[in-house]
């Protein structure tokens, strides 16, 4: 069973590449965490797990799962192996938090939700950017009742992510690549968090414009929920407008960017092989490390309209535009990045609180993606079972 004993979260890490490395902070500032143990097939990045948190690295994830020491395991290994990692580590008595998406198939979903179930153990899914800060503050304000109901909700994201170096899998839909499963797996996250309800029917359109990058890379989509609220997301992943024009240049990940880099995501990757541009950003490689981020993540601009008032997470807080004026309810500055994420964790693993990323979530955040992919290529909307 999880050891527990000394009252921290002891973590064994599966997958130690880019998203990883955007966890480690976290990890390395969060006084709750320990990494003791990762998995990972790139002897690179074993070596630099082993150096930098004096942990045992394991060639094979199910090695890791055996490790008495671990008592969660956090799988950030790529999309097609959550389900099978997530459920041996389940089986040996570990907690799981698991990345986004959770798996590619509402079956492998609910076989990790029965997993954890039997072994009696925490499923988290996450990180993703329905944890953050903002969004929390947004969904607490909301939950007051003070503005009257949730009517709709708009949500807005155009980044560079098709232009990031990518495995051949990322370029390939069907291998759950694409905008839909990665990103989409982030704005239906924001979006459900707020309209606090469930999904009913999705109508949407998908677009797949660069032969070279072959998967989705970008989706309009309209969504119903039970309550009578509907929200508009958008995506785009093609690298030319940048949302976080909107966000006062404060990037995703909370750091400032320079709007003088327009098209940087597209030249570097016409400056090398894909692989080595991709390990390069990995947990190990020369680009990995980031500097400290003073601002919360964020997920592009969103504006949620309840009966009396509109609101809007930023990086820094959350402006609420009332009958008089707007009123900015203000976050204190982050000291470890993404302490939500184990909030969660801590919360659920040490004492015993259900956590909202619950893997029922994870899967209903799959079953709309998956509804988004649908409703396009069939042209037609999509209801979704209560
Ligand atoms: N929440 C976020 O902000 C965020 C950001 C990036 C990635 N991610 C998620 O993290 C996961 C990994 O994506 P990535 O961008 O880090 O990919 P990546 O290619 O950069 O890294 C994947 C890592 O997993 C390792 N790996 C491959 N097969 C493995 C296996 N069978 N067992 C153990 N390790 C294995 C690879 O060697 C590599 O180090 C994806 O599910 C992705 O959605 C989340």
């Amino acid at each position: 069973m999880a050891h527990t004993a000394d009252g921290l979260l002891n973590i064994g890490v599966i997958g130690l590449g880019r998203g990883f490395a955007l966890m480690a902070p976290t990890f390395r500032a969060d006084p709750r965490c320990r990494l003791v143990a990762a998995a990972d097939p790139r002897p690179e990045a074993r070596t630099r797990f082993e150096a930098e948190f004096s942990g045992r690295a394991y060639d094979d994830a199910e090695a890791l799962c055996a490790d008495p020491t671990v008592n969660l395991v956090y799988i950030a290994s790529p999309h097609q192996h959550h389900a099978a990692q997530a459920i041996a580590a389940a089986r040996a008595g570990k907690h799981v938090l698991v990345e986004k998406p959770m798996a590619l198939e509402p079956s492998a979903c609910r076989a990790m939700i029965a997993a954890a179930r039997e072994a009696g153990v925490h499923l988290i899914v996450g990180p993703s950017h329905g944890f953050d800060a903002s969004i929390a503050k947004a969904a607490e304000l909301i939950a007051t009742g003070d503005y009257g109901a949730v009517r709709m909700a708009q949500a807005l994201n155009y980044t560079d992510f098709l232009y990031r170096p990518r495995r051949p899998e990322e370029l390939d839909t069907a291998q759950g690549g694409g905008v839909v499963f990665s990103q989409g797996a982030h704005q239906i996250d924001v979006i459900r968090r707020l309209v606090g309800s469930p999904v009913t029917r999705v109508r949407a359109q998908v677009g797949a414009w660069d032969p070279a990058r072959p998967a989705d890379g970008a989706y309009t989509a309209f969504l119903s929920f039970a309550n009578g609220a509907a929200a508009s997301l958008t995506y785009s992943g093609y690298g030319r407008y940048d949302t976080d024009e909107l966000m006062g240049w404060i990037g995703e990940t909370g750091r400032p960017k320079n709007p003088a880099a327009y098209g940087a995501a597209r030249r570097r990757l016409s400056s090398g092989a894909e692989g080595t541009l991709k390990a390069e950003r990995a947990y190990g490689g020369a680009g990995a490390d980031l500097p400290p981020a003073e601002h919360h993540e964020h997920f592009g601009p969103i504006i949620v309209s309840c009966e009396r008032a509109d609101l809007r997470p930023l990086a820094d807080g959350v402006l609420v535009y009332g009958d008089e004026k707007p009123q900015l309810h203000k976050l204190a500055a982050p000291t470890v990045p993404r302490k939500e994420v184990i909030d969660q964790a801590w919360g659920a693993v040490i004492e015993g609180r259900a956590p909202l990323h619950t893997g029922e979530w994870g899967l209903a955040n799959l079953e709309v993606c998956l509804a988004i992919l649908r409703s396009s290529a069939e042209g037609r909307e999509i209801d979704l079972p209560a």
